[in-house]
């Protein structure tokens, strides 16, 4: 079968196309032949070693197809049947993958006219927007919340469902004036650029601060975003696109009377497979009536490698899905 595979890690010059045995279902597992596969920024940081793997490697961890068999002991799933995915060992940009029951959710009942293009994009954004913001950050309404990366992918489903969620101000920053507008124009109140958030945010929040920072950026911005939170707000860690991390001292949460909060939808997945499932259901039904609106764009095989360039180029402004069959 056709694959997108890397025998070594590096740049986006390392991916080809290649041809790959098919993959077997083990016990409690999926085999989904692929319509649709999102390519994601966990892709780019696997791809270029910033997390081991064993190689050769097909990258893509989630997808839309049809059930192409069970492995042992899955039940309530019939072949032919239409799905959505979280593959979380990777191999998604693939005709063929395999996931774990837990994370292949029919397309049926209230996903049932979810195009497949828009329930691969969503998949593991709209999970990890569910589980961050209600998980992790405790959303409550009336909050006023500032998202880091605001206008990448995951960061514009953030602002959204902030909103849906019932917050008071959504705030969204970003790397240039550029991306801060793209933010502003999908639905945050203010886009601003990451160096002007300690001068404005004093006025935005009536001296208070923001109740919710969501960070998946690291670096810089989080060095910026320090004394940004109201009196007990979250800080909610949930990645790291800079590679880079700051030290905090937890005496610090002591004294300024804040909350250091994360989520990671694998490790979730490791240990409440259930609590996942439910996030993941959530996100693809607030996608599907419409409250989560996705901005996606179709590649095809040749267009995996650019799709990579521009993720980790900051050059990236919503979804890239590959069209696999
Ligand atoms: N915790 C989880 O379970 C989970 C799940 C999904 C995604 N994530 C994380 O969320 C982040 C966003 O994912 P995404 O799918 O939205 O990807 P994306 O569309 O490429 O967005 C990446 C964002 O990070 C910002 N960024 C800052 N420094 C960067 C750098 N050096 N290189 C590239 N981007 C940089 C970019 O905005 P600016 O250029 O404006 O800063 C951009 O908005 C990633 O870090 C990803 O690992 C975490």
């Amino acid at each position: 079968m056709r694959a997108v595979r890397y025998t070594r890690t590096g740049g986006p010059e390392v991916l080809e196309v290649a041809e790959v045995p098919f993959p077997q279902p083990g016990e409690g597992e999926v085999a989904i032949d692929v319509s649709h596969a999102g390519v994601h920024f966990a892709d780019v940081m696997f791809r270029r070693g910033q997390f081991p793997l064993p190689l050769p490697a097909v990258p893509g961890l989630e997808v839309a197809g049809t059930v192409a068999g069970l492995g042992p002991g899955v039940t309530g799933l019939r072949v032919g049947q239409p799905v959505v995915a979280l593959p979380m060992g990777f191999g998604g940009n693939a005709e063929r993958v395999i996931a774990g029951v837990t994370t292949t959710v029919p397309l049926e009942g209230e996903l049932a006219g979810l195009d497949p293009l828009l329930a691969a994009g969503a998949a593991c954004n709209a999970a990890t927007a569910v589980g961050t913001l209600r998980g992790a950050a405790r959303i409550a309404a009336g909050d006023r919340i500032l998202v880091l990366g605001a206008s990448g992918g995951l960061g514009l489903l953030l602002g959204r469902l902030a909103r849906a969620y019932g917050a008071a101000l959504v705030v969204g920053a970003a790397s240039t004036p550029q991306r801060a507008a793209r933010a502003a124009g999908a639905g945050y109140d203010r886009g601003l650029v990451y160096g002007e958030l300690a001068g404005l945010a004093p006025g935005l929040t009536d001296g208070q601060g923001f109740d919710v920072i969501v960070d998946a950026v690291g670096g810089e911005p989080r060095e910026q975003v320090r004394g940004l939170l109201a009196v007990l707000g979250r800080h909610v860690v949930i990645g790291n696109a800079a590679d880079r991390d700051i030290t905090l001292d937890a005496n610090q949460v002591w004294y300024d009377s804040f909350t250091l909060a994360g989520y990671n939808l694998g490790g979730v997945l490791a240990r409440r497979p259930d609590l996942l499932r439910a996030q993941l259901e959530e996100g693809l039904r607030l996608v599907a009536d419409g409250t989560l609106p996705l901005d996606v764009e179709e590649i095809g095989w040749d267009g995996v490698a650019e799709a990579h360039r521009r993720l980790e180029g900051r050059a990236a402004s919503g979804k890239y899905v590959l069209r696999v069959r």
